[in-house]
């Protein structure tokens, strides 16, 4: 069709290789995703180095299969998007280099992508219905954030942590208490199974910025509790730890972001990334925004986590605002959200 904004998405910013093609920012016509994870996980973590050798042998292989399972080819592109930070700089260049190579040999505009702008984004491909503005809670394994959404592309940070996100905190309890990597579904997966005031870990405030975060010391007190029932010589439970230490993240990211719909008079309310896909975190927010007449809007787990549909998403609401980058477009590994 005439209208129809056709965009290639790469994303390579961590340990995922992958491409997607997006029709107008919300139609998903494919979202191929290479997952490194196995091989980190002997390494107990992303190694850069593995991840950028690794994105460097699948991405070609990726970019076919998502023209392939599409349906269609590079011809058939109107842009090509790629995630050029936050993330690992090394990741992050075999995305951009390969989207230059293909902007560049194509003659396609070229539109890079701010990764949490993309984790923002997921949210529109399964909600048909979503418009800024919007309050938007994005949890991953590198980020914490709490976003006014004012509208498409305008982000307003109204918290962030402090110290360690919620998902690399979910990452270093569950290797503490020896589930491995990636912790945080496997935290997710026991803690059913465990008793959630089994324990009481600290639930960690702000004094004056009451959006912020702090996950760094419910970490230690973990960990304390773990030395505590060695030097005993006790033994602990790893489903209660798992399921005390889940509650403490949930009821400060739900009291948080209730706080910022609440102050910020918006009724709608989205979370996004990895943590995102987190089974107690979507239940409790599911009872506060319904006791708050709130609507909740979450991405299905598969685009909770690094996806390049989220990309392509993100990407069609830059290129109707007229955005695209030159071939000097570069990795940026620090690159802060609603910078360009
Ligand atoms: O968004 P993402 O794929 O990558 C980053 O941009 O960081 O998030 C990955 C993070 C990891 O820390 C992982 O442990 C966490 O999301 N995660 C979860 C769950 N699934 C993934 N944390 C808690 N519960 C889950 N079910
Ligand atoms: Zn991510």
């Amino acid at each position: 069709m005439e209208n129809e904004v056709k965009i290639l998405a790469i994303e390579s910013s961590c340990d995922e290789t992958a491409a997607a093609v997006v029709v107008n920012g919300r139609d998903v016509r494919s979202n191929i995703i290479s997952s490194q994870i196995e091989l980190h996980t002997i390494y107990g973590g992303v190694v850069p180095e593995i991840a950028s050798r690794k994105h460097v042998e699948n991405i070609n292989y990726v970019i076919q299969e998502a023209l392939d399972q599409a349906g269609m080819s590079l011809d058939a592109m109107d842009a090509i998007a790629v995630t050029y930070g936050p993330g690992l700089v090394g990741a992050l260049l075999v995305g951009v280099a390969e989207a230059k190579a293909i902007s560049f040999a194509r003659n396609l505009p070229l539109i890079g992508v701010h990764h949490i702008e993309g984790h923002i984004s997921a949210n529109y491909i399964e909600h048909k219905d979503l418009e800024p503005p919007y309050i938007c809670l994005v949890v991953s394994g590198g980020h914490t954030h709490l976003v006014n959404v004012k509208d498409y592309g305008e982000y307003e940070i109204l918290g962030k942590t402090r110290d360690d996100a919620a998902g690399e905190a979910f990452d270093k309890v569950a290797r503490s208490i020896g589930l491995g990597y990636p912790g945080g579904p496997k935290i997710d997966k026991i803690a059913k199974t465990g008793n959630p005031h089994a324990i009481a870990f600290p639930r960690a405030n702000i004094a004056e910025h009451p959006y912020d975060f702090s996950f760094s010391g419910l970490k230690s007190a973990v960990l304390n509790y773990l030395n505590q029932c060695e030097m005993k010589g006790e033994s602990y439970s790893q489903a209660d730890v798992a399921a005390s230490f889940q509650q403490s993240v949930v009821d400060v990211l739900t009291e948080h972001a209730m706080l910022a719909v609440r102050e910020s008079n918006i009724s709608k309310l989205a979370l996004a990334g990895g943590v995102a896909s987190n089974s107690a975190l979507r239940q409790a927010m599911r009872e506060q925004c319904e006791q708050n007449g709130i609507t909740l809007y979450y991405p299905s787990p598969v685009l909770c986590t690094d996806n390049a549909a989220m990309i392509g998403a993100a990407a069609y609401y830059e290129y109707q605002r007229g955005v695209r980058h030159g071939l000097d477009l570069n990795a940026v590994p620090n690159l802060k959200l609603g910078e360009r």
